[in-house]
């Protein structure tokens, strides 16, 4: 077991499955850190603790809700003190409906919706984290923290298809960017990793074989990512060896995006 992410207190929203999971994994199991695996459902998050070894808790939290974050933040606190290191990776679950629209027939309602998620609900929670990171800075030696945020590669050289995806994923590494510029000099750090295709019970699950494997063409390595690939960059970034980089994107696409 690796100790970089050692008495590191993680929180990683949507963590039941895919790409959340993974990292969740991969902080608890192979890095060391106190890990909070999160889910719309306690239920959901209790049986993902059970398949992660390490110290583990599981917490439910809707991002797209002010109240939930409010309770999720006062619970976790009381609970665990602090957070050191936020991933906001929930996000509004692929809607091949909504992605293959053309833009103009897109609905408010289902902007609205990828919005609240994927946008709102990184800023929401990310705003109540840096508080706590700020009252830990001022107390301890400016320990501060580290967010990590999850956008696309579309947001950095945009796609076809996909528009109200793509712009909000934009929105996040300019989150990342404010976070790192105005909370530098309290020592809390920020990242946006740009992801291309990578495997999920929401993408790859989710496609047809022709689709997969245009899918898979698109990088030079001709080949979808895992998530696990995902986690371990994830993981470093979250840690000291990280200490003097941020406000970047890394993007993680296997060679498709290269900037
Ligand atoms: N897979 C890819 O190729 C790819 C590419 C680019 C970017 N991404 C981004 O990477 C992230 C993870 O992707 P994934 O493929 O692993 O997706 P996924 O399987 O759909 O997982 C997303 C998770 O977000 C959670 N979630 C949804 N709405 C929520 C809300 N209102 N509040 C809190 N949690 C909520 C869900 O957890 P619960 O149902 O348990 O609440 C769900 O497990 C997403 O932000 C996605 O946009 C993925």
């Amino acid at each position: 077991m690796s100790l970089l992410l050692k008495d590191k207190i993680a929180v990683v929203t949507g963590s039941t499955r895919g790409i959340g999971f993974a990292i969740a994994r991969e902080f608890a199991e192979n890095n060391s850190a106190t890990t909070i695996v999160c889910s719309r459902l306690k239920e959901k998050a209790q049986e993902a603790i059970n398949q992660i070894g390490g110290r583990v808790f599981a917490a439910e939290i809707d991002v797209a809700d002010d109240a939930s974050v409010k309770k999720f933040m006062d619970q976790t606190l009381s609970k665990h003190g602090r957070i050191d290191v936020l991933v906001n990776n929930a996000g509004y679950p692929f809607d091949s409906h909504i992605w293959y629209k053309r833009f103009h027939d897109v609905t408010e309602e289902e902007i609205h919706k990828i919005i609240e998620v994927d946008l709102k609900g990184s800023v929401r929670l990310s705003r109540a984290v840096i508080c706590s990171m700020l009252q830990k800075s001022a107390s301890k030696a400016k320990e501060g923290g580290v967010i990590i945020n999850i956008s696309s590669t579309p947001a950095i050289a945009g796609h076809i298809y996909g528009a109200p995806y793509t712009i909000v994923k934009a929105a996040n590494i300019a989150l990342t960017k404010c976070i790192a510029m105005e909370y530098g000099s309290s020592n809390i750090r920020a990242y946006t990793l740009a992801l291309g295709n990578i495997a999920t019970l929401a993408t790859y699950d989710s496609m047809t074989e022709a689709e997969r494997n245009i899918a898979a063409l698109e990088p030079s390595m001709k080949r979808w990512g895992k998530p696990e690939e995902v986690a371990k960059i994830a993981a470093s970034i979250a840690s000291d060896n990280f200490a003097y980089a941020t406000g970047n994107t890394i993007v993680i696409d296997g060679g498709t995006v290269l900037w």
